[in-house]
């Protein structure tokens, strides 16, 4: 009698589903049920007032209400793309990552950015881009993080904060403020090399396909030994570079403030896929003495060391949803796998806590379960809930070790071994070197990227009330290269005595 029962209650079912399941064209409420009716709401007759029990309008007000997370800190304006990597070239003696792996192919999503204004901002600011890939590996997610430029302002976490804050609007007025920021660059000589950098039209690039990207820090790569190299990446761009001057970003600007976004669409959606090469350099750890700079000073590039290209990246598909994808995708410098790990670069230490610190209050503890986020491979631990929590952990056991559901540690994934020695710890690097660099980045400026950067450095520099903040910030790039100074100091009217007598 049993099987019979089951099969008329099966056809039953059938028959309901055929006849009234919800489908996908039906317009339904969160719990799946169907909408009556979108246009009108519940209303006590015709001039009564509406009724509390509308759950389908009470639903839909609370959850456009709740539309808005919290932006990025920073980097809040973004464009994200799908795209793959494939590893050219066997550096097994440098890395046992399986990411490179010759002929390996992984899943990429890439999201370029601009740094200090709001999600609505004009892509044509001056700024540096930020250049941030997710590798989806079949060793779970490895995250460079990296920007367009090859170094940064500061080489110590402890300032990044203060930093952004002066760079961010004022506080008072919600407008940014030379007199600002140059107040606290005063007190940053390292910063002069990356403000030569965002000074010229490498501060404005024409769009997010013409730029390279630079990981900036310098990361170890582990091999299959133990044996650490330092590295540092660089993402050349196969479309060139095209930089806007001043003049074209305003005009730009004043047409289309999204022209930057606009453009990677189009060449996707028209299948002129952007491609960049990567290209890393190394050093040996016996090697990091032989400078007169400190090599893990991210404030620094490694002039005259050569550039060996490993893969290439080809960005082919724009994400479905700008908000589920691009809005809350999460890249972290603590997104490491085995064979690469985070150099004791100062900057990069911070970075390693903040990011993953910050998108659990951006996004919340799950974070890394969002599809965008979420590793190709199997994520086997025992942290758990938390809100938002999809997974699907069945078993009683949610502690390691065990001998009921084990969960074995793989050697692989163990962190390198370095000889420490010495105290613990509060001062600035030896070989401090602020100002060589940006010397070097001047003089390999032709006529005209010269003329620019003084005019970019001087409408900004020129706006600072404060003398003494003006003439140190002229001395710093004075000391970079003699010209540049003075050309600059002509440019906002300073005085170049005062200049000189600030040189130490
Ligand atoms: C200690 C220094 C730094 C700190 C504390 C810091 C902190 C942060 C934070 C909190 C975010 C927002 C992350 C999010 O909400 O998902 C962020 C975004 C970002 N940062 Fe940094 N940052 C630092 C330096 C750098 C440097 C040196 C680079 C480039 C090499 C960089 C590149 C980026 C990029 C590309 C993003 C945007 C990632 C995305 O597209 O979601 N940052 N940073």
């Amino acid at each position: 009698m049993k099987t019979p029962m089951k099969t008329t209650l099966s056809i039953l079912a059938l028959a309901i589903s055929a006849t009234t399941a919800v489908n996908a064209t039906t317009l339904t409420r969160d719990n799946g049920a169907p909408v009556g009716d979108n246009q009108n709401a519940y209303t006590a007759g015709p001039h009564g007032g509406v009724l509390l029990q509308d759950v389908h309008l009470i639903q839909k007000l609370q959850r456009f209400a709740r539309e808005r997370i919290p932006e990025r800190v920073v980097h809040a304006r973004g464009t994200g793309v799908h795209g793959e990597f494939v590893a050219t070239r066997d550096i097994s003696d440098l890395t046992k990552a399986a990411v490179f792996k010759k002929d390996m192919k992984t899943p990429v999503f890439v999201r370029f950015s601009t740094v200090i204004h709001s999600k609505g901002s004009p892509e044509t600011l001056r700024d540096p881009r930020g250049f941030a890939t997710k590798f989806y590996t079949s060793e779970g997610n490895w995250d460079l993080v990296g920007n367009n430029l090859p170094v940064f302002f500061i080489r110590d976490a402890i300032k990044f904060p203060d930093m952004v804050h002066s760079l961010k609007p004022s506080p008072v007025s919600n407008q940014q403020d030379p007199n600002r920021f140059f107040d606290f660059f005063s007190h940053v000589p390292e910063s002069t090399h990356m403000l030569t950098w965002v000074y010229s039209d490498y501060g404005t690039p024409a769009n997010l396909r013409q730029m390279d990207g630079w990981g900036v820090h310098s990361y170890k790569m582990v091999d299959a030994e133990g044996d650490v190299t330092y590295v540092k990446f660089h993402w050349k761009s196969r479309q060139g570079i095209k930089n806007l001057s001043a003049k074209d970003a305003a005009e730009i600007q004043a047409r289309d403030f999204s022209h930057a976004t606009r453009d990677m669409y189009a060449a996707v959606a028209s299948g002129d896929y952007p491609k960049w090469d990567l290209y890393i350099k190394t050093l040996k750890p016996s090697q990091l003495a032989d400078f007169d700079y400190n090599p893990l000073d991210a404030t620094k590039m490694w002039l005259g060391i050569k550039e060996t290209m490993v893969g290439t990246m080809t960005l082919n598909r724009m994400p479905d949803n700008f908000f589920q994808e691009t809005e809350q995708a999460a890249f972290s410098p603590a997104n490491i796998i085995p064979g690469i790990e985070p150099s004791e670069d100062r900057l990069l230490q911070g970075r390693v806590f903040s990011y993953a610190d910050t998108q659990l209050y951006r996004l919340g503890a799950n974070h890394q379960q969002l599809p965008v986020n979420r590793a190709r491979v199997a994520v086997n631990n025992w942290n758990q809930d938390g809100a938002g929590n999809h997974g699907h952990q069945k078993s009683e056991v949610n502690y390691q070790p065990s001998r009921i559901d084990a969960r074995r540690e793989d050697g692989r994934g163990r962190y390198s071994e370095k000889a420490v020695t010495g105290h613990t710890q509060q001062k600035a690097i030896e070989k401090k070197q602020p100002f060589v660099q940006a010397g070097v980045l001047y003089r390999s400026f032709g006529k005209k990227e010269r003329a620019n950067l003084i005019r970019n450095l001087a409408g900004d520099l020129g706006k600072v009330r404060d003398s003494k903040t003006m003439h140190i910030m002229l001395s710093y790039f004075y000391q970079a290269d003699a010209d540049f100074g003075k050309r600059l100091t002509k440019a906002v009217k300073g005085n170049l005595k005062q200049v000189k007598n600030l040189v130490k």
